[in-house]
């Protein structure tokens, strides 16, 4: 994920409106950023680091970038790490192509294969290099712009927005496909970006771009087509966001935006990783990483509730796991294997107490994985192996994408590090179709008006056994972080041995249940049992047993597979979490005492 941002029409400040409108979009990607401008040939400055270092770069330079076109990037880098050289724009050999990509291409390898077969020479790591090699290519060729532009699009697979432009051309090209790109509509003036704040100083009148549409504007206007080349109608609709919501795309809150944002984090983590037809899961950050004897994961809060999920996936796929506390891991007394693997679940990739756990454990000759969204972190580097969610950056201090992203990470290292075929095409199907769930909850959720029955409560407690036990752990860790209500997650066959005492008319219990098996039905046996006590009860479930009947409302979620139920009913907790302290006027972004990335131990 990143932000881009072109212009055309601003002649004179037109560095400025790319760099002003990258500043907007800092929040989507901030590793590198880079900048082209368009004259008779093309001007790129790209820098590592965040988009003051770009700045300061270009304050160096004698001679500042001009042009009537310009494209920019800020970078959340996928594939290479974050240095000048993989900073996006890319160019082709001589010069005359630049483009910007938001995304992953899936076949890019088998790309660079053919394209370096044909000598073209490679200056960076990135699967968003092909691209301009491709439409040099084209352009080559006596096809038009348009069509070499259409003929590069053909050949790549993935998810991706992406803005290119050429050298003596005032036009910008662009194109999206599953992630985002807007247009928008000035006098004479005219942009694209992936995100409405990048020029909302300029204009408000906004042509939302589809999949698969083709987009090229110049400063005599704007023109989208489809895949053939065949004119597609748009619709202008006029922004009409107050200046304290666009870097939250119009949502109140940067954690509803993220919640929102799961089905695209999902999908971009997932991109190029499942082979449906197959029934394979291929990660090639994991080709050498090998079969661990034992598992053990370190990691702290939300992601640590994502390691006890990890701990089944591997103990089901035959690998003794298990999750520790990272700030208890180093000085505990359990012994840290040598021969293990030891996964840090991480999405900062910075907490200091999962990094000194997995020192400790380096330190001790294990091997050590990190499990995380930041490329370049800490954990990144320090660690043997990496294996990156691709979550795009999360603002809200309550981790919440990140950790549906953890969730199916996981079930990916559990898969290819167990090289496992027994029943994983149902698995990869139900991956595959874990984006679309989760939209569907979205689109469908009653959690908002189930919480307001709810507002006056002090104390609520989160049940789930198996795959749900951790999810239950996560609901009421949410929920106290932002509510600062008092929430406790259970296993729910512990209830019976102590909470149970606390259960009364006045503590709300969210329990979940999916399907309809012996874990299902000793759950509703936990659900009697509070029922018993004239707790109220909300049900998170599939409708596959008959909870409702025990149950004052109804969270519901799709049927799925026992893997991905989790993610599912994890989605109506946030919900739950985010309406209730919107009801009670938290500070949802930013919690009291809590801080996104915690740094010490
Ligand atoms: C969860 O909402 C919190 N932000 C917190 O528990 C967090 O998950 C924990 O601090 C670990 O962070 P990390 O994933 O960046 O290591
Ligand atoms: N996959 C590309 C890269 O790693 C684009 C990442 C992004 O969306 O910023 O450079």
């Amino acid at each position: 994920m990143c932000g881009i941002i072109g212009c055309v029409g601003h002649h004179d400040d037109t560095l400025d409106v790319v760099l002003d409108g990258l500043e907007t979009l800092e929040y989507r990607g901030y590793d590198s950023a880079g900048v082209a401008l368009v004259d008779d040939s093309i001007d790129v400055q790209k820098k590592q680091g965040r988009l003051e270092a770009l700045r300061t770069e270009i304050a160096k330079r004698d001679v500042t970038p001009t042009g009537d076109v310009g494209i920019g990037h800020t970078r959340w880098s996928t594939h290479g790490p974050p240095t000048d050289a993989n900073a996006h724009p890319h160019t082709d050999e001589a010069g005359q192509v630049a483009v910007v990509h938001n995304g992953i291409i899936e076949n890019y390898q088998s790309l660079r294969d053919e394209l370096e077969a044909e000598g073209v020479t490679f200056t960076s790591d990135t699967d968003t290099e092909v691209i301009p090699h491709l439409f040099a290519a084209y352009l080559e060729t006596d096809l038009s712009t348009e069509l070499a532009f259409h003929r590069t699009l053909e050949r790549i697979d993935g998810s991706y927005a992406i803005a290119a432009v050429v050298a003596g051309d005032d036009r910008i090209f662009a194109t999206r496909n599953d992630s985002p790109l807007v247009l928008g509509i000035g006098e004479n003036q005219y942009y694209l970006a992936s995100d409405v704040p990048a020029f909302l100083e300029y204009t408000r009148d906004v042509v939302y771009l589809d999949d698969g549409d083709v987009a090229i504007i110049d400063a005599d206007g704007w023109d989208v087509t489809d895949g053939d080349g065949e004119s597609v109608d748009k619709e202008v609709s006029t922004v009409t966001w107050s200046a304290e919501q666009t870097g939250k795309s119009g949502y109140e809150h940067y954690m509803l935006k993220e919640i929102n944002e799961q089905p695209t984090a999902l999908r971009q983590g997932l991109s190029g990783r499942l082979d449906e037809l197959a029934g394979d899961i291929t990660v090639e950050e994991l080709d050498d990483v090998g079969f661990p004897e034992t598992v053990h994961f370190v990691a702290c809060g939300t992601s640590y509730h994502a390691a006890l999920y990890g701990v089944e996936l591997f103990r089901e796929v035959g690998v003794p796991a298990q999750a520790f506390l990272a700030s208890e891991y180093a000085t505990g007394p359990a012994p840290i294997p040598e021969d293990g693997l030891i996964v840090g679940v991480t999405q900062s990739g910075e907490t200091a107490d999962t990094l000194s756990a997995l020192r400790e454990a380096q330190g001790r000759g294990a091997k050590t994985l990190a499990l995380t969204n930041v490329v370049g972190s800490t954990a990144a580097r320090e660690c043997d192996h990496a294996l990156y969610i691709r979550s795009g950056p999360e603002i809200g201090v309550a981790a919440t994408k990140t950790f549906s992203s953890q969730l199916t990470a996981l079930n990916l290292l559990a898969e290819t590090i167990a090289d496992n075929t027994r029943g994983s095409r149902d698995l990869v199907l139900a991956l595959r179709d874990v984006p679309s769930d989760i939209q569907q909850v979205l689109d469908e959720t009653t959690a908002e008006a189930i919480v307001d029955e709810y507002v006056d409560n002090e104390s609520f407690f989160f049940i789930g056994r198996g795959l749900h036990f951790p999810v239950a752990l996560e609901g009421a860790l949410k929920f106290k972080e932002i509510t600062y209500e008092h929430a406790e997650g259970f296993a729910s066959g512990e209830l019976k041995h102590g909470p149970l005492a606390l259960v009364t008319s006045n503590t709300p219990v969210f329990a979940i249940v999916t399907g309809n098996d012996e874990r299902a039905r000793k759950t509703i046996g936990n659900v009697k049992e509070v029922e018993a006590r004239d707790a109220p009860v909300i049900a998170v479930t599939d409708g596959q047993s008959d909870v409702e009947r025990y149950a004052d409302h109804v969270l519901e979620i799709p049927e799925t597979h026992q893997r991905t139920a989790p993610m599912l009913a994890n989605v109506q907790l946030q919900l739950v979490a985010y309406h209730m302290a919107n009801q009670l006027g938290r500070s949802i972004d930013k919690p009291r005492n809590l801080a996104k990335s915690v740094t010490v131990e």
